[in-house]
């Protein structure tokens, strides 16, 4: 059953103790008219991830779905899912997290690889998952009718019931106040939406991709080689062998060094 959260946030916040997908429930509120509304979980039973993966979402996590209605483009869309990871990097960092993004919005800590990082982040090794952003929206071609950012964050859980790869914030640095924690992200985030320039800005100051050899599986094909930059409104900008590619969408791996 939903409760009021009783926190002093930008946005109403219904919470849960148990539930399906937030996403779902962010979705059903946004054909029902509503906005700046937060969705909040204790556990999810049906939870998703970026590029149709499962989510693991145990009883102790920060599981929740910001329904926004920004007066922009669709296309612009990917500078709110940015937003949403440097805003749950700066919560994780106040909690004493060593918390950096790997692009385009996975929260991994550590600082993602390189060259004493044995392997790549995908063996868990330089880079541990810690939370991730899966942005939904509706829109016609010049505004956006509703998007919904859902941020799962491993906080209160132990890493056994987690997929490999991950860790918590409790593995890191023990129990985290949740509260505190939505409450300082919710604020994170109202700022950056209202202020999107400085959203770049901050994700590259905590991004671990940049300099970086990476290898991004895009709907295109593979793309491979140094990552240099982030561009508006979120594409990674990667050195190859032929020259500069822009890359819009994808799975992004950080290699090791050469
Ligand atoms: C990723 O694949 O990295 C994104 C994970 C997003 C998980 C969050 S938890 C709250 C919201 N509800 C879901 O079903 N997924 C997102």
């Amino acid at each position: 059953s939903a409760i009021a959260f009783g926190l002093d946030a930008p946005f109403e916040i219904e919470y849960h103790d148990s539930f399906g997908s937030t996403n779902d429930r962010a979705r059903d509120l946004a054909v029902e008219g509503r906005s700046d509304i937060a969705i909040v979980t204790d556990e999810q039973t049906g939870a998703r991830g970026r590029l149709e993966r499962q989510w693991t979402a145990p009883s102790g996590g920060v599981w929740m779905s910001l329904l926004v209605r920004p007066d922009r483009p669709p296309a612009h869309v990917p500078v709110f899912t940015l937003a949403a990871a440097v805003a749950t990097t700066r919560a994780a960092r106040e909690a004493g997290v060593d918390a950096h993004i790997k692009w385009p919005n996975d929260v991994l800590v550590g600082d993602g690889g390189g060259p004493d990082a044995a392997d790549s982040v995908a063996t868990g090794r330089g880079g541990r998952k810690l939370a991730g952003v899966l942005t939904e929206m509706e829109g016609e071609a010049d505004r956006v009718s509703w998007l919904i950012v859902g941020i799962g964050v491993n906080a209160n859980v132990d890493t056994a019931d987690l997929p490999p790869g991950a860790t918590s914030i409790r593995e890191e640095v023990g129990d985290v106040d949740r509260r505190a924690f939505v409450q300082r992200l919710l604020e994170e985030f109202h700022a950056l939406r209202a202020d999107t320039e400085a959203v770049l800005p901050a994700w590259r100051e905590y991004a671990s991709t940049l300099g970086r050899r990476v290898r991004v599986e895009t709907p295109g094909g593979t793309v491979e080689g140094e990552a240099v930059d982030v561009r508006f409104p979120g594409a990674l900008v990667v050195r190859t062998d032929d020259g500069e590619e822009v890359v819009h969408a994808g799975d992004c791996e950080h290699l090791r060094s050469a």
